[in-house]
């Protein structure tokens, strides 16, 4: 490491929470795939962000719209009409399934989970959940209590009100956990932090049927499938469901702090004035940002694009599983949310250092699954060579 690099950690030192294990990177700039960190080394992002830069990294419409809405009007209160709101919700409404045209706006995923959860409370007048394990929702207290993971919720349990937590993957047992108590079954339609699982192809159909029959509402956390992430609008389209309530994040705001939960017209009408809200709920820079992303992904056909580029992705890493079997498990995924399962947790952690040494920034998640969700414009150059990168990585370990 640099002095430069150095620096900024013994600086950090002094006034950060130690909440987060960082990679030993700093980063300065990006431009579409790439970023730059302090000493000007060149990385491909395979991480976006987290999914969040569905446009690439500074995307000049991106800026262009947060620059002149940044000119024009920043924030108000959330009490006053704005048009950037209205603009966003108008657009969301176009592009959302048939029947679920209703959106309120939040800063961040979790934050549009616990809106979800207190809708599905109100539309039912139940207070109860079921959720996946496994599962990643947010860590506020309430998308916590919904997480199916035990190393996030476990140190909060006396304060979060656990939901029932069921296998993911399996309708038979969400069935079998739905009472009269339970509000919703909220679930990822592929579990993304849980190591890129995809369910069944009639699962999301099944859970939606069991809970329509026992009167509980069906939340999809789309944070991370949406906007197009795995070759659909969300996710939920390749089943063909359309949930009672949605919500959506990470690529919304490509990169400005944006989420939403939408809801069917008969699910909003249970909602009352006041029964939330927030300071920076419907943001007009952040709505602004939310529609110009929207915009590019759609005059650029960048939907379409993640599912054939994904494709080509499942095909690559496939044919490149079969000729390491005993360190790949397998590769699984839906667009471009992807996961490359390693065999061994201690190969993986090694494959994602010596990926960031030879300038691949990608996720390492569930402890042994390589998570690829690039920008969904990621150019195939660019693509191509962290592939190269990658696959490299782990033919070179022993
Ligand atoms: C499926 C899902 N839901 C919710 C969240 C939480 O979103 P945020 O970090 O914006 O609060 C995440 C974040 O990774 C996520 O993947």
């Amino acid at each position: 490491m640099s002095e430069i690099f150095d620096a900024i950690v013994a600086r950090e030192k002094q006034v950060f929470m130690p909440m987060v294990r960082r990679w030993p990177v700093a980063l300065e700039r990006g431009f579409g795939s790439r970023v730059w960190d302090v000493e000007g080394r060149e990385y491909i992002d395979l991480t976006a962000g987290w999914g969040v830069t569905a446009i690439g990294h500074c995307h000049p419409e991106l800026v262009e719209a947060i620059s002149d809405q940044a000119r024009t009007l920043m924030q108000t209160t959330n009490i006053v009409y704005t048009k950037p709101q209205l603009d966003l919700a108008e657009r969301l409404a176009r592009l959302a399934p048939r029947g679920i045209h209703r959106s309120f706006f939040t800063s961040s995923g979790t934050e549009a989970n616990e809106g979800a959860l207190k809708l599905a409370a109100r539309k039912t007048g139940r207070n109860r959940f079921v959720a996946t394990l496994n599962s990643f929702h947010g860590r506020t207290l309430g998308a916590m209590g919904c997480l199916g993971q035990e190393k996030y919720r476990g140190p909060w349990k006396g304060i979060v009100r656990e939901a029932s937590f069921v296998p993911y993957g399996d309708a038979d047992a969400v069935k079998a956990a739905l009472s009269k108590e339970i509000a919703a079954f909220i679930v990822e339609p592929v579990q993304g932090e849980g190591g890129v699982v995809v369910p069944p192809p009639d699962y999301l159909r099944r859970v939606a049927d069991a809970c329509h029959a026992a009167g509980a509402l069906l939340i999809a956390d789309e944070v991370q499938t949406c906007v197009g992430r795995t070759g659909r609008w969300l996710a939920c389209d390749h089943a063909d469901v359309v949930p009672d309530i949605v919500t959506l994040g990470k690529g919304l705001g490509g990169g400005f702090p944006l989420a939403a939960f939408m809801a069917t017209e008969e699910v909003m009408a249970a909602i009352q004035p006041g029964d939330h809200g927030g300071t920076y709920a419907g943001n007009p820079l952040a709505c602004r940002a939310g529609a110009a992303v929207l915009r590019v992904i759609e005059a650029q056909g960048l939907i379409e694009r993640a599912a054939v580029v994904g494709k080509d992705v499942l095909a690559r890493l496939g044919a490149f599983a079969k000729t390491e079997p005993e360190k790949v498990e397998c590769v699984r995924g839906l667009g471009l949310l992807i996961g490359l399962v390693l065999r061994d947790p201690a190969v993986a952690l090694r494959v994602h250092a010596e990926a960031r040494e030879r300038g691949l920034l990608v996720n390492l998640t569930a402890d042994r699954v390589l998570r690829l969700f690039p920008a969904l414009n990621i150019p195939d150059r660019d693509l191509a060579q962290a592939l190269e990168i990658l696959e490299a990585c782990i033919r070179s370990q022993s």
